[in-house]
């Protein structure tokens, strides 16, 4: 039956964690340990998230699998192996660092895999979707964030971005799989948080990824503010360089969505005294507002923005309602 299929995958999975984490203090584990030592990852991390390495062979895992009595058909199908056009199975993740992920019940269901060297391609391989990962429903290290007790949670880029905030003594904190943010991740923070710290990266990507959630995560009515790792390319360098109490900082500075808006699309345009540049000001903001369904809050960013293009509330609420009818 499928449960006993999923129940299978969920133990093939957590004994490859196991695996791999043992692989940290064997011969063949050496180029991970240095690697872990060079981004600041102890022991304690290392155990605490069971972080591994997948030796440099073909068959590893699937010879240790196979030795547990597993069969190939079931180790494959739970994303740990794949298959050469001749049907020859190998294992699916070689000579990487193993970041093991863990279901909201603390179950295995599939891995972040990094390269340990530049020349390898991709940076990070995942676990292709199986039946019971799939990176749009899961996020990483909700099973620990959702324990935190805590009302807000941080939604960092990365496994390491979520590792560093954690290390600093903050447990609510998350990451996507490799993925835009999700409708149904959207529903899973909703259910154990009341507020979205959005702390994504400091470049273009970072940037167009952060309003696309906004957009996102207003249709669920759920707070969302955003903080900014400024002199840091993300999370994990921010707290390397300037340390937790300047994170706190950073978080106790963040900033509702709208107003993070309003703050840097005011900073591309000069709204003193450039006239085009006071109206595409606005025109960038209206998809933001269409979004905002109390009338208080957006009379008060209607406000704000009037006040900043040198225009009046009473036109932007024309111009949104143009804009809502054409969106239907
Ligand atoms: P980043 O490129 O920002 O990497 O991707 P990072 O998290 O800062 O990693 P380090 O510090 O270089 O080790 C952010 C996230 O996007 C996904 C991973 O989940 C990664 O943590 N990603 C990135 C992939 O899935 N595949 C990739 O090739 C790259
Ligand atoms: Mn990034
Ligand atoms: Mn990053
Ligand atoms: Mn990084
Ligand atoms: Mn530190």
């Amino acid at each position: 039956a499928i449960r006993d299929k999923k129940e299978l995958y969920f133990e093939l999975n957590k004994k490859a964690a196991l695996f791999y984490y043992g692989m940290l203090s064997k011969k063949e584990g050496a180029p991970a340990v240095a690697y872990f030592k060079e981004r600041q990852l102890d022991g304690r991390c290392a155990k605490f998230y069971t972080l591994g390495y997948s030796p440099n062979s073909r068959t590893a895992l699937l010879d240790y699998l196979k030795g547990e009595g597993y069969k190939e058909e079931d180790i494959f199908a739970a994303g740990l192996a794949s298959k050469n056009d001749s049907g020859a199975y190998f294992d699916r993740f070689r000579n990487r660092i193993m970041f093991p992920i863990f279901n909201a019940n603390d179950k295995a269901i599939g891995f972040g895999a990094r390269r340990i060297t530049e020349d390898v391609n991709p940076k990070y391989l995942n676990t292709a979707d199986t039946l019971i990962y799939n990176k749009s429903k899961n996020l990483y290290s909700l099973n620990v964030a959702r324990r935190s007790k805590c009302g807000e949670v941080i939604l960092v880029e990365g496994y390491m971005d979520v590792i560093s905030v954690v290390k600093h003594g903050i447990a609510n904190v998350v990451a996507t799989l490799g993925t835009a943010l999700t409708s149904d991740q959207a529903k899973l923070l909703k259910r154990y948080f009341n507020e979205i710290i959005i702390c994504y990266d400091s470049d273009d990507a970072g940037l167009e990824a952060k309003k696309r959630a906004i957009m996102l995560l207003r249709d669920f009515d759920i707070k969302v503010s955003v903080m900014t790792v400024e002199g840091a390319k993300d999370t994990d360098e921010f707290l390397k360089k300037y340390g937790q109490d300047r994170f706190l900082a950073l978080i106790n500075k963040r900033k509702s969505d709208l107003l993070y808006l309003m703050d840097i699309f005011g900073a591309k345009y000069e709204l003193q005294i450039n006239v085009e540049d006071r109206i595409r000001y606005v025109s960038d903001l209206l998809p933001y507002l269409a979004k905002v369904k109390n009338d208080v809050e957006l009379d008060i960013y209607v406000e704000e923005i009037a006040r900043r293009a040198k225009t009046g509330a009473q036109a932007i609420y024309a111009q949104l309602g143009k804009t809502r009818v054409v969106k239907g």
